[in-house]
């Protein structure tokens, strides 16, 4: 057996002021090369990498050992800091070096798969392959210590807010997210299934009518939805609920855990009350009920001003109940060849638009895609309407409101980060959050310091969307829930609820953070012949409420509190903390594209006495 080295330090600590001391080190070998009579080895672990030297004074057999390094062995090293001659400014460690005495093989690598260096842009899935390895990157373990930072700080916030953390199961009934359900075979009770949960929404809401009075956990979720960039198969929530409380008295709390966490982990001051958009004037303004705010570019109606124009598309699509609205970018013309317009139109197809109307403001006056219908004075006017400027560029779109939003909401974004509207400068948002101070919050004290990296041109706009409305327009007609069954309709709407329920507004809210959705929750019915008519405006039967929720409701027989709560989404908030653009660099061991794990290749198939005991033959 090896001998194991007791560590002194850590790679990334080493200083000035430890020159002359004894040291002993374990790591990875990042790199070693030998230099005439030198071998100098870069050594690696998750604080950061130090330079290690083996020359003529160290004993042959040590030396020799040294000369066989290669990248990623696994060693330990005893030996006394110097100073460096050639001083290294990327490193933290880079006035120093290490003089070894001794060393220590604990393991031999072969050549990596792939490298263990920050920017190597390395294909996804082979990282995903190899994620213990991608794991070892400087900025892997950074983003590992941030995540579980943000855990801490919630722990710590919630627990002191008198909030209990309460484990709820895994194997559930079906919970009424409206995503697909994972299930998971009963061997006991043969043909029936457990599903893993979308959400711990039921057992919460259980919790509170079992006295628990405010609850909090780090829960797992399951859902079996069509991947993207923002979304995983399994994914975590910081899950929370509390009794006798109204829409302020959650977001009264929820702005304390904010304000704590931008406080301690990006040294930023949010200004509270965070503002609050209602869910109406968050599409007018922007066409998303997850602005961005971090610019301006706000969505601007003109169906007055073209509903008797000559142009039938704009024309009729407001004659038809719908609407004409566009942005303007200040400066965006220059940035928009026509060939860039036809892709962006494309791009908004996808979107459900049927075409991308555009006006360029020039020196010699408004050209347009739509000249021929409109006279020289009605494209000014037009114009006018945006206060457009010689240079800018107008986008817009005539459809009905649903698709004018979608596809100016899109718009918005695709163009602003064009411009480079997002991220530093000042940029004309609604001056809600913060800019990030000068100091970077707890630092670490090495290289993985939390929060490094924060430049003074990150902005954090935090904002609620509220007054959602209670449904939306199923996609086979009828209705369904916009947030989910248990969540209330605000008191002055629920007369609504039978004659016109797509008007009926609840009580729910949105957290959004930069034009992203980081959380949501609503205030729940709590009161029985709510929670039925709120079920026959969902068209749900008896039988399937019973079968669905049945014990939910039976609780609610007993005594419950008014109750209402959130989750936050973890992956996302840590995502946008950190600066990422996909929350695989988030999770440990993501799921891939087609939410296979590509370290351990699950899914895999069962075996037949598996199956055989679950009473499952596959078809
Ligand atoms: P909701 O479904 O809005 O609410 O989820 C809350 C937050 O979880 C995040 N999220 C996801 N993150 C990664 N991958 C996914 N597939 C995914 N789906 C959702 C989002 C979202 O804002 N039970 C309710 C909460 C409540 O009412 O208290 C719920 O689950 O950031
Ligand atoms: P057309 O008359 O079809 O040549 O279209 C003239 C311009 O209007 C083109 O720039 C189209 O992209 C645009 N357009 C077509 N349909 C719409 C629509 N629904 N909304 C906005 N612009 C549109």
């Amino acid at each position: 057996m090896d001998m194991i080295m007791r560590r002194t330090m850590m790679c990334g600590e080493a200083r000035l002021g430890d020159v002359g001391g004894e040291v002993a080190l374990n790591g990875w070998v990042q790199r070693s090369r030998r230099l005439g009579g030198i071998i100098f080895c870069d050594l690696r672990d998750r604080t950061g990498i130090v330079q290690i030297v083996f020359d003529e004074d160290v004993p042959a057999e040590v030396f020799g050992r040294a000369e066989g390094l290669r990248s990623e062995f696994v060693v330990g090293v005893r030996g006394v800091v110097r100073e460096r001659e050639a001083k290294n400014a990327e490193l933290a460690t880079g006035d120093v070096e290490v003089l070894a005495r001794e060393l220590v093989v604990y393991s031999e690598a072969e050549t990596p798969p792939i490298y263990v260096k920050d920017d190597d842009n390395v294909d996804e899935n082979l990282r995903l392959k190899y994620r213990y390895i991608d794991l070892r990157k400087q900025k892997m373990q950074r983003n590992l210590a941030f995540r579980a930072e943000v855990c801490r700080i919630a722990r710590e916030y919630f627990s002191g807010q008198g909030f209990t953390e309460v484990e709820t199961p895994v194997l559930v009934k079906p919970t009424p997210e409206g995503a697909r359900d994972y299930l998971v075979p009963s061997r006991i009770s043969k043909g029936e299934f457990y599903a893993l949960p979308q959400s711990p929404q039921l057992y919460k809401q259980l919790l509170m009518a079992s006295g628990t009075d405010r609850y909090f956990q780090i829960a797992k979720c399951f859902r079996d939805e069509d991947l993207r960039a923002d979304r995983q198969p399994e994914f975590t929530q910081i899950d929370l609920e509390m009794s006798f409380v109204d829409v302020d008295g959650v977001i009264a709390v929820q702005e304390g855990f904010l304000a704590k966490l931008m406080k301690e982990i990006k040294g930023v001051e949010l200004s509270l009350p965070l503002p609050r958009l209602s869910y109406a004037e968050a599409m007018e303004r922007f066409g998303s009920d997850k602005p961005d705010t971090r610019f301006g570019m706000e969505l601007v109606d003109v169906s007055g001003a073209v509903k008797d124009s000559e142009f039938g598309v704009f024309a009729d699509a407001v004659r038809g109940g719908g609407s004409v609205r566009g942005v303007c970018a200040t400066g965006g013309s220059e940035h928009y060849s026509r060939k860039d317009i036809d892709k962006l139109t494309e791009a908004c197809r996808a979107h459900g638009a049927k075409g991308l109307a555009w006006m360029r403001v020039t020196d010699e006056g408004v050209q347009t895609s739509f000249s021929k219908f409109f006279s020289d004075e009605g494209l000014a006017l037009l114009a006018g309407l945006f206060g457009a400027a010689q240079g800018d560029l107008i986008l817009l779109v005539a459809d009905s409101d649903k698709v004018v939003f979608q596809t100016l909401g899109f718009v918005r974004c695709e163009v602003a980060q064009r411009l480079g509207l997002i991220g530093g400068g000042a940029g004309s948002g609604m001056g809600a959050g913060a800019s990030a101070g000068g100091g970077a919050g707890a630092g670490a004290g090495s290289d993985v310091g939390m929060g490094s990296g924060a430049g003074s041109d990150e902005r954090y706009e935090f904002l609620w969307v509220v007054d959602f409305p209670l449904f939306e327009e199923g996609d086979e007609g009828g209705i369904s829930a916009k947030h989910h069954p248990f969540t209330s309709p605000a008191p002055e709407d629920a007369h609504l609820l039978e004659s016109e329920p797509l008007a009926v507004r609840a009580l729910a809210y949105d957290i959004v953070l930069n034009g992203n959705e980081i959380g949501g929750g609503s205030v729940r019915i709590h009161d029985r012949g709510l929670q039925r008519r709120m079920f026959d405006a969902l068209g749900l039967t008896d039988d399937e409420v019973q079968s669905k929720f049945g014990f939910l409701l039976e609780a609610f027989r007993y005594g419950v509190p008014p109750h209402g709560g959130l989750a936050y989404g973890l992956d996302r908030l840590v995502m946008l903390l950190l600066g990422e653009d996909s929350i695989r660099e988030t999770i440990a061991f993501p799921k891939n594209q087609a939410a296979e794990d590509p370290v351990s290749g699950a899914p895999g198939e069962a075996g037949d006495g598996q199956l055989e005991e679950l009473g499952l033959r596959l078809a």
